[in-house]
C-alpha cells in the first residue's frame, strides 16, 4: 500500500523538475509517511478469546485465595455456627455489625451491571468521515493527500522536491510545515530515510532528467491522546518550532549567568545553614547537572576559577565570601564547611563524580592560590578524604613537575596529611595513603634539589609524621629487596663464586637495613625460582635436594640466629603447601637443612611445638613426627644426663653438709632452670617427676659410683637415612710391605678382606650391601634399619672389630705360610644419606676412586717391576698423564690391554645377599661377590631388591662356578 501510493505518481509520469540538465541526472524528491498508530487494540478472534478463556481458567486455578474468597469461606463457616446455634461463636469479632463478602459481591455484581463498554466504533467511523483521526481506533491510519496530476486527483503520501542546500530530513520537515502547518505535532524516526524508490520517465516524458528517486521519511502522530477524547480531535499547537537538530535544542551554555544566579543566592543567606538551605533549594531550579563545575569553583574558591587558579572578573558581581577561602582555616570553622558541600553531594548524588573532576582541577591550580588559600584547601581536601567525599587517588595529580619545583605540592600535602592524622589518626592517614597509592611515591614530591633521605625524614619528622617515615622505611625495603632476589640471580648466573655472592648479598642487605631472618627468605625463594622443577612429585624431592645441597653454603651463611632458622623452616612449610609437588619434600628438606646444620634442633623443634604455620600443618606435623620423636628423645636424653651431672656434683658436694635427696634435687633443677640450657624451662619442670624416679634409683641402689653411667652420650642415629659404615686399613702401605703383598694388587689380600667382610654381613643381616676396594670397606645398613637401636658407637665399633678379627682369625685362610707378622687394625666412622640418590653417588664415588688408582698402580707397578724404573722415575713417568695416556703406555710399553685386567682389579667387589644353587636340587642364601658396574643404572634395576629391602633374588654365577670365596664361607 505504501509503496502504491508513492508510484501511483509515476504511473501519471509526472515530470518533477529535474537537478540537471544532463541525461543521466535524476530529480530528487523527499515523501512523507505520517502514521497515527492504533489507540485500542484489536478485537479478539474466536480462537485468541477461547485461548484467553482458557488461560484465565488456568490462572484461576493456580492462584491463592484473595483476601475477599478467604472472608467468604469464614463468612459461611460463621453462618453455619450461628445456624447450629453457637451464637457466641465469632470468627471476625462483631460479625453481625460488619458487611459480609457476599454482600460485597452483590454490590459489586450491581456496579458491574451499570457499566457499559465504550463502542469500537465511532461517530466519525459510521460517518465515514475519512478525514476524522477519531476512527479505525484499533488500526493505523496513514495521512495522504490530494495531489492534482495532469487534471486528475490522486491520493499521494506528501512529498516535495528536495532543494539544493538542505538535508533529505530537513525536506521532510518542510513538507509537513508547508503541507499541514507548524501545529501538527509529529515526531520521525531518524535523521535518515527509511525507505527508497526509483522510476525512470516514459522517454517521450524525459527532459533533463531520466527519472527520479524518492527517498522516504517515516513519522508518528504524537498527539494521539487527544484522539480518545469524544471531541473533535485537533492537532496540538506547540507554539514552538519543531525541533530539528540537537543544535537547536541546546540552550545557550551560560555558566556566568548560573554563577551570578548562586552567587546571588549565596550572598542573601546570613549564615551557613541558610547556605545549605539555599543550595538545597536551588538545585531544583538551576541546572546543578550542567554547571556543577562552575557550583563547586564558587564554594571553593568564590568565584568561577580560570586556568592557572585565578578567578574570572566577568560581571558585575564574580565573586562573594561565602566560600572557603574566605573562610577561616581554624579546623572548626573547616569543619562546618565541609558539612555544606557533603550536605549537597549527599542530596545531589550526580555531583559527587563533578566533584571528584573538580578536585583534579583545583588542585592543579593551587600554584595560583594565596598561601592561606592553600592551607584552608589542603585541611578541608583532608576532611573530605576522611568522610570518603574525595577519593585519595586524586591527590596524584599532584605529581606535576610545576608543582614540585617550588615544594608546593610538598607544602601542601604536609598540611594534608598532618590535618588527616589529627582529625581521624594515624590509621586513617595511613590507609588513604595506600588507597591513593602514594605510599610508594612520597619522596617524588620532594623538589629534585632536596631529594634524599634524609631530607625525607627530617621533612616528615619536623612535622610529627614519624609514622610515614616508617612506611616510607617499609616501602624502600620493599624495593631492596627486590634488588637484593634479582643480585642474587643475577650473580649465580654470572658464575660468581658462593663466597663472592654471600659477600654480596651481605654488603647489600647492610645496606638496605634488611635484618638476617627476612634475607634468608629472600634467598630461599630466589634459590628455589632458579630450580626448573620435574612435573614429576617423586621426582621433586629428589631433585629439589640436588639442588639445596648445591647452594647449600648461602643458607649456613644467613641462619646465624633461631630466628632466622624459623623464618626459613616456615618458608620451607609456606613454599611446599603452595607448591604442591613438594607436599612430601617438605620432611625430607628439613632432614637435610639439619644434616647441614643450617636448623638446629632447637629450632625444628620450636617450629613443631608451638611455632608452626597452620598452611598444611596436619600433614607436615604428621611428616615430621618420626623425625621430631627422635630429636625429643635425644633432647630429652641430653637434658637428663645434665640433670644427673649436676645432681652429683652437689649431691656429693654435700655430703660434708648433708642434704636430704630431694633437696638436692630441687636444687639441680633450679640451677638447670636458672642456666640457658637447651629445652625451654617449662618442659624442665615437666620431667621432674620422671628424673626423680630414675636419678632415685642411680642414687639409692647398687653402688654410688653407678650415677655414671648417666654420662654415656646418646648417639641414635637419624631415622630414615643409609647408614653406611666405612673402613679402612691403618698404614695399610706398610702392612702390605711387611706381608709382601703382590703390586699392585694382591689376590690374596682382597680375598680375605672379602671373606671378612662376608662375615660381618652374615652377622648384620640389616647390610644390604657392602663395598671393598684396596684397604678399605664400606657396609650400607638399610635406611630402616633398627640395629642396636641405631646406636652409632655401638654399630661402628662392632662392625669394626669383628671384621678386623675375622682378618687375622681368616689369615691363614688365604695366606697359607705368609705368617701374620703383628696385629692389623682398621679405623672406621658412620655416614649417613638421606637420599637413594646420595648412596648411589656415595658408592659411584668409591668405584671411580678404584679405577683411577688401580690404572694409576697398574701402570706405576710395571714400570717399576718389569721396566726397572726408580719409583721416583716412574712417578715422574706418571705425572700429568691422563688415563688414554696410561692405557696407551700399558699396551705399548707391556702389552696390557687394561680392559683384559681381571675386573676385581678394576671395580673392586660388590658383596650382596643372594639365593644360590648349591646343587640340584637345593638353593641357599649367601653372601656373593659381584665384580660389577654400579656407576650404571643398569646395576640398581637388576639389583632392585636392594633399596626396597625385599627378599634376596636367585643369583647364577658367570659360567656357572662357584667362587673359591663363597666355597670357603659356605664352609664356615
Ligand atoms: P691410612 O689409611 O691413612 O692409615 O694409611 P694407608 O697406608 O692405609 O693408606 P691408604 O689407606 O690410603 O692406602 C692403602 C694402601 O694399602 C695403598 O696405598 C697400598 O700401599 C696398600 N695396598 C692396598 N691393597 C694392596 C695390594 O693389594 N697390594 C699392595 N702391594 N698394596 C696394597
Ligand atoms: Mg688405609
Amino acid at each position: 500500500m505504501f509503496r502504491n501510493l508513492v508510484t501511483k505518481a509515476f504511473a501519471y509520469n509526472i515530470r518533477r523538475a529535474s537537478t540537471n540538465s544532463s541525461k543521466e541526472l535524476w530529480d530528487l524528491h523527499v515523501g512523507v509517511l505520517i502514521e497515527r498508530l492504533p489507540i485500542i487494540s484489536k478485537k479478539l478472534t474466536n480462537f485468541e478469546a477461547d485461548v484467553m478463556n482458557t488461560l484465565r481458567q488456568i490462572e484461576f486455578e493456580n492462584s491463592l485465595k484473595s483476601d475477599h474468597e478467604v472472608k467468604k469461606e469464614k463468612d459461611k463457616l460463621q453462618q453455619e455456627l450461628i445456624k447450629a446455634g453457637t451464637y457466641e461463636v465469632d470468627l471476625d469479632g462483631d460479625s453481625r455489625n460488619l458487611q459480609t463478602a457476599q454482600d460485597m459481591e452483590d454490590l459489586s455484581q450491581q456496579e458491574v451491571s451499570k457499566f457499559q463498554y465504550a463502542s469500537r466504533e465511532t461517530e466519525d467511523d459510521k460517518k465515514g468521515n475519512l478525514k476524522s483521526l477519531n476512527r479505525n481506533l484499533d488500526d493505523t491510519l496513514m495521512l495522504v493527500c490530494a495531489e492534482k496530476i495532469d487534471k486528475n486527483e490522486i491520493l499521494l503520501l506528501p512529498q516535495a522536491k528536495w532543494i539544493e542546500g538542505e538535508t533529505l530530513k530537513e525536506t521532510a520537515e518542510r513538507i509537513v510545515r508547508d503541507k499541514f502547518g507548524c501545529n501538527l505535532n509529529v515526531q520521525f524516526y531518524g535523521n535518515a530515510p527509511c525507505g527508497f524508490y526509483k522510476q525512470k520517465y516514459k522517454t517521450e516524458n524525459r527532459k533533463n532528467s531520466v527519472g527520479s528517486k524518492v527517498f522516504f521519511y517515516r513519522a508518528v502522530y504524537k498527539s494521539v491522546i487527544y484522539c480518545m477524547s469524544q471531541k473533535a480531535e485537533r492537532p496540538v499547537l506547540q507554539g514552538q518550532r519543531i525541533k530539528t537538530r540537537k543544535r537547536d535544542e541546546k540552550e545557550k551554555y551560560d555558566p556566568t549567568g548560573f554563577r551570578d544566579a548562586v552567587i546571588a543566592g549565596l550572598e542573601k543567606a546570613e549564615d551557613l545553614e541558610q547556605i545549605s538551605k539555599f543550595l538545597d533549594t536551588a538545585g531544583n531550579k538551576l541546572d546543578y547537572r550542567r554547571y556543577g563545575e562552575v557550583l563547586f569553583d564558587i564554594l571553593i574558591a568564590g568565584g568561577l576559577l580560570v586556568p592557572g587558579g585565578s578567578i574570572s572578573q566577568d560581571g558585575e558581581k564574580p565573586y562573594t565570601k561565602a566560600c572557603i577561602f574566605a573562610a577561616s582555616e581554624e579546623m572548626e570553622s573547616m569543619r562546618e564547611q565541609e558539612q555544606i558541600l557533603i550536605k549537597l553531594v549527599r542530596r545531589y548524588k550526580y555531583l559527587e563524580k563533578m566533584f571528584e573532576e573538580e578536585m583534579k582541577k583545583v588542585l592543579v591550580f593551587i600554584k595560583g592560590f594565596q598561601p592561606i588559600e592553600r592551607v584552608k584547601l589542603a585541611r578541608m581536601t583532608a576532611l573530605w578524604v576522611a568522610s570518603g567525599a574525595v577519593p585519595p587517588i586524586v591527590l596524584a595529580v599532584l605529581n606535576n613537575e610545576h608543582l614540585i619545583k617550588d615544594g608546593v605540592a610538598l607544602e601542601f600535602l604536609l598540611e594534608l596529611f598532618v590535618t588527616l592524622k589529627q582529625e581521624r589518626g594515624i590509621p586513617a592517614l595511613i590507609t588513604a595513603l595506600k588507597k591513593g597509592s602514594l605510599e610508594s611515591r612520597l619522596m617524588e614530591f620532594l623538589p629534585l634539589n632536596k631529594r634524599s633521605e634524609e631530607n625525607f625524614i627530617k621533612i616528615f619528622t619536623d612535622r610529627g609524621l614519624e609514622d610515614i617515615v616508617k612506611l616510607h622505611k617499609a616501602q624502600a625495603s620493599q624495593e631492596a629487596k627486590r634488588e637484593l632476589q634479582s643480585a642474587i640471580i643475577d650473580d649465580i648466573k654470572d658464575g660468581k663464586s658462593h663466597k663472592d655472592i654471600i659477600n654480596d648479598i651481605k654488603e647489600l642487605s647492610e645496606k638496605n637495613i634488611i635484618p638476617e631472618h627476612e634475607v634468608i627468605t629472600i634467598v630461599w625463594t630466589t634459590i628455589m625460582s632458579l630450580g626448573e622443577w620435574n612435573k614429576k612429585e617423586e621426582l621433586v624431592a629428589d631433585q629439589a635436594l640436588r639442588h639445596l645441597k648445591i647452594h647449600a653454603q648461602f643458607f649456613q651463611a644467613f641462619t646465624t640466629n633461631t630466628r632466622s632458622e624459623l623464618a626459613l623452616i616456615l618458608k620451607i612449610q609456606e613454599y611446599c603447601y603452595e607448591n604442591m609437588n613438594f607436599m612430601n619434600s617438605f620432611y625430607k628438606i628439613m632432614v637435610l637443612f639439619y644434616k647441614l646444620e643450617i636448623i638446629s634442633e632447637d629450632s625444628v623443634l620450636k617450629w613443631y611445638r608451638d611455632a608452626h604455620s597452620p598452611k598444611g600443618k596436619m600433614h607436615f606435623l604428621e611428616k615430621m613426627r618420626p623425625f621430631m620423636e627422635w630429636l625429643e628423645k635425644a633432647e630429652e636424653g641430653k637434658l637428663f644426663k645434665f640433670i644427673c651431672q649436676m645432681f652429683h656434683c652437689f649431691w656429693y658436694d654435700d655430703q660434708r653438709n648433708p642434704k636430704t635427696f630431694e633437696e638436692t634435687l630441687k636444687h639441680s633443677f633450679t640451677f638447670i632452670m636458672l642456666s640457658n640450657f637447651r629445652l625451654v624451662n617449662k618442659r624442665v619442670s615437666c620431667f621432674y617427676e620422671t628424673f626423680k624416679k630414675q636419678l632415685h634409683k642411680s642414687v639409692m641402689a647398687n653402688s654410688r659410683y653407678e650415677y655414671v653411667k648417666d654420662f654415656e652420650k646418646d648417639d641414635r642415629i637419624l631415622p630414615n637415612c643409609w647408614i653406611v659404615v666405612r673402613l679402612d686399613g691403618k698404614s695399610f702401605h706398610k702392612f702390605t710391605d711387611a706381608h709382601n703383598f703382590e703390586k699392585p694388587n694382591d689376590m690374596r689380600g682382597i680375598s680375605l678382606m672379602n671373606f671378612a667382610a662376608s662375615c660381618v654381613m652374615k652377622e648384620f643381616n640389616e647390610i644390604i650391601l657392602s663395598y671393598g676396594q684396596s684397604d678399605e670397606y664400606s657396609f650400607v645398613f638399610h635406611r630402616s634399619a633398627a640395629v642396636y637401636n641405631r646406636r652409632e658407637s655401638k654399630i661402628v665399633s662392632n662392625v669394626n672389630s669383628l671384621f678386623t678379627s675375622s682378618f687375622v682369625f681368616y689369615w691363614d685362610r688365604w695366606f697359607g705360610s705368609e705368617k701374620l707378622k703383628y696385629p692389623p687394625s682398621f679405623d672406621a666412622r658412620v655416614v649417613l644419606y638421606p637420599t637413594d640418590e646420595n648412596l648411589k653417588d656415595y658408592l659411584s664415588w668409591r668405584q671411580a676412586d678404584v679405577h683411577i688408582n688401580n690404572l694409576y698402580n697398574t701402570c706405576f707397578w710395571n714400570l717399576v717391576l718389569r721396566k726397572g724404573m726408580k719409583n721416583s722415575e716412574a712417578e715422574e713417568t706418571l705425572r700429568g698423564t691422563v688415563s688414554g695416556d696410561k692405557n696407551e703406555i700399558l699396551f705399548s710399553e707391556f702389552g696390557i690391554n687394561y680392559n683384559n685386567v681381571p675386573a676385581i682389579f678394576r671395580k673392586g667387589t660388590i658383596l650382596l645377599t643372594k639365593q644360590i644353587k648349591i646343587d640340584k636340587s637345593r638353593t641357599k642364601k649367601t653372601i656373593v661377590p659381584i665384580f660389577d658396574d654400579l656407576i650404571k643404572p643398569k646395576f640398581w634395576n637388576e639389583h632392585d631388591e636392594l633399596l626396597e629391602r625385599k627378599n634376596p633374588k636367585f643369583y647364577k654365577f658367570p659360567d656357572d662356578e662357584l667362587p673359591k670365596l663363597v666355597e670357603e664361607f659356605l664352609k664356615i
